[in-house]
């Protein structure tokens, strides 16, 4: 199928094994996809999707991006980079209130020239609002608006494609792995796997724990997407059949709000491996999946792998947490 598409991410990225921790953990060899690496700035998951939703918006004429996130949202900095590169403008609609300190992602969005309000948590509920707020700040452009994490019917396909290069990757390490493992934020990186891995015949169950909100909500969601997708694109894919995993009960003190022992596994992986994860999504997801592990979940096979979706800036406002003033 001939999906409109522009490039934006450095494709493919790379699958490496995690020989030292792997030993150290014992159980399955544990692989990690390098999603950190589409990009230096615009970098993670979000940009596979983009690739697809700034080629519809693009198609439709717009000229203004809007999205929507946390304050140091990973997908709202992607997007407004991109926005940039194209030569678009684009606006950032955040949720809660500016911070004293302006850092890590936040910065970057104000480095490349974004527009940002931020909006309290009762007003967030009311997206079309606000929105339709933001319009009115740009009456002369044509604007596209982008859901959260660009998870939408059009994102799913930045990790339907995914799987075609983890098709690849798998041959080439000569690999079977039983799991794909993941955060899940707001469904789209897990949803577009799932489809993927059917339409790829990838054999792995893709597991993804979720960082905020709970199963239900994702369930929910991720059929959601799968409905609207099917709808637009008319594949013939049933997808009614296709499991959703997603394992709860590792949110910890809520969205963004890692434990100690989250911090003691992104610099235990730092350590040992040179990888930087984040406290956020990645962090949560690697240390949750460690304690899988552990308990035996993923036992019944030699190769998992990780997908690291990025969020490196996302340790920045946090350094407190790592020990640093
Ligand atoms: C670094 C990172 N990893 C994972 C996710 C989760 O992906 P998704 O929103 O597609 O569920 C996000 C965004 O929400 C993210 O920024």
């Amino acid at each position: 199928m001939d999906i409109p598409r522009i490039e934006l991410a450095r494709l493919p990225t790379p699958l490496e094994p995690l020989d030292s921790l792997s030993a150290h953990i014992g159980g399955p060899r544990i692989w990690i996809k390098r999603d950190d690496l589409t990009d230096t700035t615009a970098s993670g998951n979000k940009l596979r999707k983009l690739e697809f939703t700034v080629a519809r918006a693009l198609a439709e004429q717009a000229d203004l991006l809007i999205t929507v996130g946390g304050v140091q949202s990973n997908h709202c900095r992607s997007t407004a980079i991109v926005a940039s590169k194209l030569g678009l403008k684009c606006h950032l609609i955040l949720r809660g209130s500016a911070p004293e300190e302006v850092d890590g992602n936040l910065l970057l969005d104000h480095l490349v020239g974004a527009g940002v309000s931020f909006v309290s948590n009762e007003k967030y509920q009311d997206m079309d609002a606000c929105v339709a707020e933001v319009k009115q700040q740009y009456p002369e452009l044509s604007a596209y608006f982008i859901p959260v994490g660009a998870s939408d019917e059009t994102g799913l396909w930045g990790y339907i494609e995914c799987c075609a290069e983890l098709r690849n990757d798998f041959l080439e390490h000569n690999i079977s792995p039983g799991y794909i493992v993941s955060a899940t934020g707001s469904g789209g990186t897990q949803g577009g796997l799932i489809i993927g891995a059917e339409h790829y015949y990838l054999g792995a169950n893709i597991v993804a724990f979720n960082v905020c909100d709970d199963e239900n909500y994702f369930l929910n969601k991720i059929r959601e997407d799968f409905d609207l997708w099917e709808k637009r694109y008319k594949t013939g894919l049933d997808t009614t059949k296709l499991p959703i995993n997603v394992i709860d009960g590792y949110v910890g003190p809520g969205y963004a709000k890692a434990t100690a022992e989250i911090f003691d596994t992104i610099k235990q992986v730092a350590t040992m491996e040179g990888i930087i994860l984040d406290p956020v999504y990645t962090g949560k997801a690697f240390h949750a999946m460690l304690q899988e592990i552990n308990k035996g979940r993923f036992a019944d096979t030699d190769d998992i792998v990780f997908l690291h979706t990025g969020g490196i800036f996302g340790n920045f406002p946090q350094r407190n947490e790592f020990g640093f003033p």
